[in-house]
C-alpha cells in the first residue's frame, strides 16, 4: 500500500473494511480479507465493522443477529485483529452509516446500481421480489467506507465492482456540492493469493457462505477431523499436480488451481513453490497435507474464537468501545457532509 492515499486527498491514509454477520465465517473471507485486516493494522489506522445493516436486507432471524455480530468479532479478534490498535465495532451501533447511505442514494444513479453483478447473482429471477435494501445494499457499502473517508479498503475480488461503486459515489458527491477532494476516492487492497477462494466441490463457483452444500467450504470454526473430510471429499482428478513450469498446468483444472492456491496462501508461499514441492504426486498425498496446514492455521482462531463468545459483557465492552471511537471519528465527517448538502445541522 502506498503512503499517498490518492493524488489530490490531502487527508490521513485509513482503511476500513466489514464483513456480514450471516452465518460462520469460511476460509475465503480468512484468507481474501482477514488475513490483511491483521497486517495492515501495524502500519496504518484500521476501522473494521461488522456490517449488520447489510445483514437485514436479506432474510434474518432478529432473535440470532446480535449473536452472530458477536461472532464475526470474535473470528476478527481470534485471527489477530487487536482490538486496542484497530477498531472493532457492529455497524448498526453508529448512526452514520445509514444517514450518509440516505445522502449517497441521492446522489448514487440507478443505472449504477442496475450494472452491479451481486445484485443480479443473489436475485436471480426474484429481483421483483427482493428487498430495495439488497439492491442498494452497494450505496451503504460506500456509506461505510466514507463516513471514515477511509481510503483502503481490503477486500476480497468479489468485492471489486462494489468498490468502484464507492469510487463514482466519492467523485459525484465532491463534484455534484462542488467539495473538490472532500471524499477521498477509496482503492481497494484486493492482491494476494486469497483474493479468490473457490468452492471446493465445484471450482468455477467462489466460496460462499450461501452455498447450501456444506461440504463446499471450510469454515472457521470447523475441527480437524471435518476439515480433512471435506478436503479429502473436494472434487479433483486422477492426474497427478503438474509442474510450476507447465504453460498448461491449470487447464480445464479449476478445483486443482484453487487446492493449490489455498495451499499457498495458507503457507504463505506462492502457487509456483507449492507445486515445486508436489509436482508429480497425487492427491492422495496431498489433501492430508493441505488439511493439516489448513488445521493448524484455524484451529488456534476457534478456540480463541470460543474462549472470546464465552465472555459476551467483555466482547460487548470492546465492541461498545468501538463503536464509541467510530463515531468519533465519524460525526466530523457527519457535520461537514450536512453543511455541504444544506441539511440541518445538528
Ligand atoms: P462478505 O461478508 O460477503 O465477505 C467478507 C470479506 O470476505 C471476502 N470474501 C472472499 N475472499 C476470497 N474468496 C472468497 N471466496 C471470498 N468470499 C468472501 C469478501 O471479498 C469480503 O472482503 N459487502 C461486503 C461487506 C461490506 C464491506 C463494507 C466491505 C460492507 N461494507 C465496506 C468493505 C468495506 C461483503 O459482502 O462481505
Amino acid at each position: 500500500m502506498s503512503a499517498a492515499p490518492t493524488p489530490a486527498y490531502a487527508g490521513p491514509s485509513r482503511v476500513f473494511s466489514g464483513m456480514q454477520p450471516t452465518g460462520g465465517l469460511h476460509l475465503g473471507n480468512y484468507l481474501g480479507a482477514l488475513v490483511k485486516f491483521v497486517r495492515l493494522q501495524d502500519q496504518h489506522e484500521c476501522i473494521y465493522c461488522v456490517v449488520d445493516l447489510h445483514a437485514i436486507t436479506i432474510e434474518h432471524d432478529p432473535k440470532l443477529l446480535q449473536q452472530q455480530c458477536r461472532e464475526v468479532a470474535a473470528a476478527y479478534i481470534a485471527a489477530g485483529v487487536d482490538p486496542k490498535k484497530a477498531i472493532v465495532f457492529v455497524q448498526s451501533a453508529v448512526p452514520a452509516h445509514a444517514e450518509l447511505a440516505w445522502i449517497f442514494n441521492c446522489v448514487a444513479r440507478m443505472g449504477w446500481l442496475e450494472r452491479m453483478t451481486q445484485f443480479k447473482d443473489k436475485a436471480g429471477k426474484n429481483a421483483e421480489r427482493m428487498s430495495v435494501g439488497l439492491f442498494d445494499y452497494p450505496v451503504l457499502q460506500a456509506a461505510d467506507i466514507l463516513a471514515y473517508r477511509a481510503t483502503h479498503v481490503p477486500v476480497g475480488e468479489d468485492q471489486k465492482q462494489h468498490l468502484e461503486l464507492s469510487r463514482d459515489i466519492a467523485a459525484r458527491f465532491n463534484n455534484d456540492y462542488n467539495a473538490p477532494n472532500f471524499f477521498p476516492l477509496p482503492e481497494p487492497l484486493i492482491q494476494g493469493p486469497g483474493a479468490r477462494i473457490m468452492s471446493l466441490r465445484d471450482g468455477t463457483k467462489k466460496m460462499s457462505k450461501s452455498d447450501p452444500s456444506d461440504m463446499s467450504r471450510i469454515n472457521l470454526t470447523d475441527d480437524a477431523q471435518t476439515i480433512a473430510n471435506k478436503l479429502k471429499k473436494a472434487t479433483t482428478d486422477s492426474l497427478p499436480l503438474p509442474a510450476p513450469d507447465d504453460p498448461k498446468r491449470f487447464e480445464n483444472r479449476p478445483e486443482v488451481e484453487n487446492l493449490v492456491g489455498i495451499f499457498a496462501a495458507l503457507a504463505a508461499k506462492s502457487s509456483d513453490e507449492i507445486l515445486q514441492e508436489w509436482q508429480g504426486k497425487g492427491f492422495g498425498a496431498f489433501k492430508p497435507a493441505l488439511a493439516e496446514i489448513a488445521s493448524q492455521k484455524l484451529s488456534p482462531i476457534a478456540d480463541e474464537m470460543s474462549r472470546l463468545l464465552s465472555d459476551a459483557n467483555a466482547l460487548d465492552a470492546i465492541l461498545a468501545d468501538g463503536a464509541a471511537r467510530a463515531h468519533a471519528i465519524s460525526e466530523p465527517v457527519m457535520k461537514d457532509v450536512r453543511r455541504i448538502v444544506g441539511l440541518w445541522p445538528r
